[in-house]
This record gives structure tokens, sequence and C-alpha cells, in this order.
């Protein structure tokens, strides 16, 4: 027989929601689509959703796009769940998003690689210990000829053939204090983000 206390209503989890300027920024895309095919604004709404909540999509954040899209939340899942550029788990202050492409591959990304998982102390696919740096292996990012390519949300840092460029891109990143903003950001950041 359930206790008297088991039966208490628990306090419910606080409802997820888009900033003013992330909400201004979605209603802005939805003008972009036909009504019946609002559904086509899933992929930057997923970004908006990334950039406001930590940098990660959880199940509660996709489930949060799908209602804004009135869609089903198993469509958001299985287009997050596809393209690399979507975090599902939580990451560090930065993504570095290592090609290890054929191109890149053979122009040093192996090197390149145990460079960065040496000096971050993460393996790929991991976030370092203090939280600075999370490695992930992306397929090519369409700048072959600059191989090898380290992408960081919308920056390149290309040619990174020598562990001095790897050190000078790391240390640029770790002296960041915030990271870069987006152009939908500027009239006013949520606190999850400006704390990152
Ligand atoms: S293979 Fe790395 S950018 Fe194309």
């Amino acid at each position: 027989m359930l206790k008297l206390i088991d039966m208490e209503p628990t306090t419910s989890p606080k409802k997820l929601q888009f900033s003013p300027a992330g909400q201004a920024e979605i209603k802005r895309l939805f003008t972009h689509y036909p009504e019946d095919r609002s559904k086509s604004a899933m992929l930057p709404i997923l970004h908006i959703a990334q950039a406001e909540f930590g940098g990660w999509v959880s199940p509660e954040v996709q489930d949060l796009v799908a209602e804004t899209l009135n869609i089903k939340p198993i469509e958001v899942y299985e287009v997050a769940s596809f393209y690399t550029m979507y975090n599902l788990k939580p990451v560090g202050k930065h993504v570095l998003e290592v090609c290890r492409t054929g191109p890149c591959m053979l122009r040093g990304s192996d090197e390149l690689t145990e460079h960065l998982e040496r000096i971050t102390g993460a393996k790929m696919g991991e976030t370092s210990p203090d939280g600075v740096f999370t490695l992930k292996e992306v397929e090519c990012l369409a700048a072959c000829g600059f191989a090898p390519i380290v992408q960081v949300r919308e920056k390149y840092y290309e040619q990174l053939h020598t562990p001095e460029a790897v050190d000078a891109m790391l240390n640029e990143l770790r002296n960041l204090v915030h990271r870069p903003i987006l152009s939908w950001e500027e009239n006013g950041l949520p606190n999850s983000v400006q704390d990152n």
C-alpha cells in the first residue's frame, strides 16, 4: 500500500521556452515558408534551440521544437540524430568538429587528432576534463582544398598541419570569454547562453 507521502503531488519541472529573441527569430523564419510547409524550418529552429539550451538538444528540447512546429517528436528526433551539427549530449564550451574524411586524412587529420587529444585530454567524441573542448568527428566540411580542417561553430580553422597551428587555434578559443554571437541573438541572449 502506498504511504501518504508517496501520493503527494510533486512540483512539475519548469516548461522549456525559447527566449523572446529566439521566438522572434522563429516567427521570422516561418514567414519564409508556406503555412502548410512550416516543418521546413526545422533545421534553423534546431540551431536556435541548440544555441539557447547549452549547446545541445536534449529530448526535452527536441520535444519543444516539435511542439513549435506542431509535428510529432519522432520527426525531430530523426533529423537531429541524422546531422552531426546537432549535439545530442552535453558538450564543452567549444565543439571542435574535426574532419576525418579522405582528403583531410591524407593531409594529416590523424596527426591533428592525436595532438588535439593529447593537449585537451579528451578522446574523440569526449569533452576535456576542464569542460572547455569537445572533440567531434565529422564528414567532409566542403573545404578540402584547405585540409586538414576543424570547424568551431561558424568558423573554419584551415591547414592545421603543424602542432603550432593547432595550439594557436586552441589558445584563441581558450581566450574567448564569450562564444561568437549569432545575428538573431543580438537583441538579447538567454542566461543559459551568456553563462557559457
Ligand atoms: S575532406 Fe575535409 S573538408 Fe573535405
